[in-house]
C-alpha cells in the first residue's frame, strides 16, 4: 500500500478502536435505551458497520451483500430512534463479530482501488472518507448517549491546557466578499459544495464562545423568564420544557452544578457554555444586545484568509490541529477553557472557532446554489427547510477528520443533548462600514 492507503487504514483502525471503546460497557448498558432521543449504543456499533459494508463492499467493492436480511433493521430512515430498541437487532457479541467481518473485506477493496478512478466513490478514496466521518459521527452521538445514561466510569477524561486572558472581546470583520463551501476538500460531503463568492456587510463577531459566567449572568438576570429574549416558538419551548438553565445543571446555593458523564462537578465558568439549545442561545443574544452569527457570517470569520484570497482546511491554516490548536479528538470530556488556544486563531483573530462545542448559527439548513446530493439524498436533501438550524465547527468529540471550516452540521432547535454551545455577532454600524 502507499502512503495514502496506509494513511487511511490507520485512521479506519483508529475510529473502530474508538467506536469499540464507547461499547465496552456491560451488555446490558448498551442494549438498553437511555433516553428515547438516541438508539441504543449496541444499535450505533452495528450500524457503522452495516453502512461500511453497503458503500465500502457493496457500492464501491462489488461483493455480495454478507448479511442482507439486516440491512433493514439499521437503515436510519426507516425507524426512529425511538423504535430502535424493540426491532430484532444484533446482540452485542453478534454486532462485533459481524463488523469485524465486513472490516476485513474493506481492507481488500482500500488494496485494490484507485484513487485516480473516474468513479466519483473511488476517487480520492472518497467512499472510505464518507466512512470514516459517518463512524466518528456515530462516535460523538455515543457519547452523547453515555451522557444521558448518567452511568459514572464509562468515559475517559484528560487535560487540556489551560485557559487566556486578556483580549478583545469582538473582532471586526470588514465588508466584502469570501468564498463560501467547497470545490476542493476531496472528502467534503455534498452539502458543503460547490465553492460560490458571498459578499457580506461588515460585522463583529465574539472572539471566544459564550462563557459558562455570561451564561450564568443571564440566569440570574432573569433571562429563562423574560419572554421579550425569546421567539413565540422559543418561549413556547420555555413554557413546555420548563428549562431554566442548561441541560446537566442544578443549582446548589449559590453555586451551579453539572454532571458530566455520570459525575457531579461545579461548573467550570471560564469553560464554554454547552448542552443549550437553539431557543437558549437566540433569547442569550438577545439579551446582551446581540444576535447569533448567519453561517456565512461564521464560515467566513473562520476560514478566509484575505490577505491570500483564499479559504483554508482550519482557522490556522492547512495543518492538522495538533495540540496546541484546538480540543478535538476527545482529548477530555469537556470544552477547553476559554482562550486556551490562541494558536489556533483564525485569519482574523477568532479562536477556538473549530472543537470545544458545536456552534449554533442563525441559519436554516438550506442548499447552497448549484447543489447535487452526492452519494446518496438522505444524507442532506431530505433535511433541507426550516426544520434545522445549522451549527458548525465540532465540538471537543468531535474528530479531525470530520471538521474542517466548511463543515456543515445540523439539528432541531430543540437539541441540547449535543455538544453544543455558541458566540455572539452583530451588524457594524453605519460609521464602520
Ligand atoms: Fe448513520
Amino acid at each position: 500500500m502507499n502512503n495514502f492507503k496506509e494513511r487511511i487504514a490507520t485512521e479506519l483502525i483508529a475510529v473502530r478502536n474508538r467506536s469499540l471503546a464507547y461499547t465496552e460497557a456491560e451488555d446490558d448498558l448498551l442494549v438498553r435505551q437511555h433516553s428515547p432521543l438516541m438508539s441504543p449504543l449496541v444499535w450505533d456499533l452495528a450500524h457503522v458497520g452495516n453502512y461500511e459494508e453497503l458503500w465500502v463492499l457493496r457500492e464501491a467493492g462489488g461483493i455480495t451483500p454478507l448479511r442482507p436480511e439486516i440491512d433493514d433493521l439499521y437503515d436510519a430512515f426507516k425507524h426512529p430512534r425511538k423504535d430502535r430498541p424493540s426491532l430484532p437487532i444484533l446482540g452485542p457479541g453478534e454486532a462485533r463479530r459481524y463488523i469485524g467481518g465486513v472490516r476485513g473485506r474493506v481492507l481488500d477493496v482500500l488494496d485494490a482501488i484507485d484513487p485516480d478512478s473516474p468513479d466519483p466513490l473511488h476517487r480520492n478514496a472518497f467512499v472510505f472518507g464518507l466512512v470514516i466521518q459517518h463512524e466518528h459521527q456515530h462516535d460523538e452521538t455515543m457519547l452523547a448517549t453515555l451522557q444521558l445514561s448518567r452511568e459514572p466510569g464509562l468515559v475517559r477524561d484528560g487535560d487540556l491546557p489551560p485557559g487566556g486572558s486578556g483580549g478583545a472581546e469582538e473582532v471586526f470583520i470588514p465588508a466584502g466578499p469570501f468564498l463560501m463551501g467547497t470545490g476542493t476538500q476531496p472528502w467534503a460531503y455534498d452539502n458543503e459544495r460547490p465553492a460560490h463568492q458571498v459578499d457580506l456587510p461588515a460585522y463583529w463577531i465574539d472572539r471566544l464562545p459564550v462563557g459558562n459566567l455570561a451564561y450564568a449572568a443571564f440566569i440570574d438576570d432573569g433571562g429563562y423568564d423574560d419572554p421579550r429574549w425569546w421567539t413565540p416558538e422559543g418561549w413556547h419551548w420555555r413554557q413546555e420544557s420548563h428549562a431554566a438553565a442548561p441541560l446537566f445543571w442544578t443549582r446548589d446555593g449559590g453555586t451551579w452544578w453539572r454532571t458530566r458523564f455520570g459525575r457531579p462537578e461545579p461548573v467550570p465558568m471560564d469553560e464554554p457554555v454547552q448542552h443549550v439549545c437553539w431557543y437558549e442561545a437566540d433569547a442569550y443574544a438577545r439579551w446582551a444586545g446581540r444576535r447569533l452569527p448567519t453561517e456565512a457570517e461564521w464560515e467566513k470569520a473562520c476560514g478566509w484568509d484575505p490577505s491570500a484570497g483564499r479559504a483554508r482546511k482550519y482557522p490556522w491554516g492547512d495543518d492538522d490541529p495538533g495540540p496546541g490548536r484546538a480540543n478535538l479528538g476527545h482529548r477530555a470530556a469537556r470544552p477547553a477553557p476559554l482562550g486556551a488556544f490562541p494558536a489556533g486563531a483564525s485569519a482574523y483573530g477568532v479562536e477556538q472557532m473549530i472543537g470545544d462545542v458545536w456552534e449554533w448559527t442563525a441559519s436554516l439548513f438550506l442548499p447552497y446554489p448549484g447543489f447535487r446530493s452526492f452519494p446518496y439524498r438522505e444524507y442532506s436533501e431530505v433535511f433541507f427547510g426550516k426544520d434545522y438550524r445549522v451549527l458548525r465547527g465540532g465540538s471537543w468529540a468531535a474528530d479531525p477528520a470530520a471538521v474542517r471550516t466548511t463543515f456543515r452540521n445540523w439539528d432541531h432547535p430543540i437539541r441540547r443533548q449535543i455538544f453544543s454551545g455558541f458566540r455572539c455577532a452583530r451588524s457594524a454600524g453605519p460609521e464602520q462600514a
